[in-house]
C-alpha cells in the first residue's frame, strides 16, 4: 500500500517537478507592459492594439559595451527588462564585450542555462561543476559553448584584440549571481568574521578585498 501511495505521489508530481524552465507561453506574444507589476517574473501584456513591429526588434546588442572598468568587460543584457517582447517566451540574450585581458568574472545564473558563441577574439571559457570539476577551452570566432544552469562560469579574453560573445538563455530573466560582489559588496555587509572563516584568512585580508569594491 505504502509503495502504491509513493508511486502515485511521484507519478502525479513528476510533471511539476520537471518543470524547471520558464513557463510555456499561452499566447502568440505578450509584449511586456513594464509599467505594470510583474507576477511570477512575467509582466502583463501591453494591449495588442498598441503593439507594432518595433516591439519585436531590439538594437540594444548592436553597440560595443564600455569596458573601461576594473574587469575590462561589459555585459549588455537583452532580457525582458531591456527587450519586453521576450516576456513569457522563456528566452533572452546578452552581449559580452571584453578588452584584451578583460574578464567577465565568475558568476552563475539561477534561472537559466547559457549557450554562447564567440563572435570576435580568443576567449577562455570555463565553468565548475557542483563536484568542483573545472572544464574550460579557448574559443575562437564561430565556436560555441554551453554552461549548465546554475553553474559558476567566466569568460576571459586571452587574445591581443577586443573580444565579443553573444550568449543565449532559456529564461527571459536568467538572473546573475557574481561571486565577488555577492560576498564582498552586499548591503549591509556580510560580517568580516564570516568571510574570514569562509576563506581561512584574517579580517584585514577581508577588509582589503572589500575595499576594492
Ligand atoms: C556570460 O556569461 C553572460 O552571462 O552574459
Ligand atoms: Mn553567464
Amino acid at each position: 500500500m505504502a509503495a502504491l501511495v509513493l508511486y502515485l505521489v511521484v507519478f502525479l508530481l513528476a510533471p511539476f517537478l520537471s518543470h524547471a524552465a520558464d513557463p510555456d507561453p499561452l499566447l502568440d506574444f505578450c509584449v511586456a507592459d513594464l509599467n505594470a507589476s510583474p507576477s511570477f517574473a512575467s509582466f502583463p501584456c501591453k494591449p495588442t492594439s498598441n503593439v507594432t513591429s518595433e516591439d519585436f526588434f531590439f538594437d540594444g546588442l548592436m553597440n560595443e559595451g564600455n569596458t573601461s572598468n576594473s574587469f575590462g568587460s561589459m555585459v549588455t543584457s537583452g532580457n525582458v527588462l531591456a527587450f519586453p517582447a521576450v516576456n513569457m517566451l522563456g528566452i533572452s540574450m546578452n552581449r559580452v564585450d571584453l578588452s584584451p585581458n578583460g574578464l567577465n568574472p565568475p558568476h552563475s545564473h539561477p534561472r537559466a542555462s547559457e549557450s554562447g558563441v564567440v563572435m570576435k577574439g580568443r576567449v577562455l571559457v570555463g565553468f565548475v561543476t557542483t563536484g568542483n570539476v573545472y572544464y574550460s577551452k579557448v574559443l575562437v570566432p564561430g565556436q560555441m559553448f554551453v554552461i549548465p544552469r546554475g553553474l559558476v562560469h567566466f569568460q576571459k579574453n586571452v587574445g591581443g584584440d577586443k573580444a565579443v560573445i553573444i550568449a543565449a538563455f532559456n529564461s527571459q530573466n536568467p538572473g546573475v549571481v557574481r561571486l565577488s560582489s555577492t560576498l564582498f559588496d552586499t548591503n549591509p555587509s556580510i560580517p568580516d568574521d564570516v568571510l574570514s572563516q569562509t576563506f581561512l584568512v584574517d579580517r584585514n585580508t577581508v577588509e582589503g578585498i572589500r575595499s576594492n569594491f
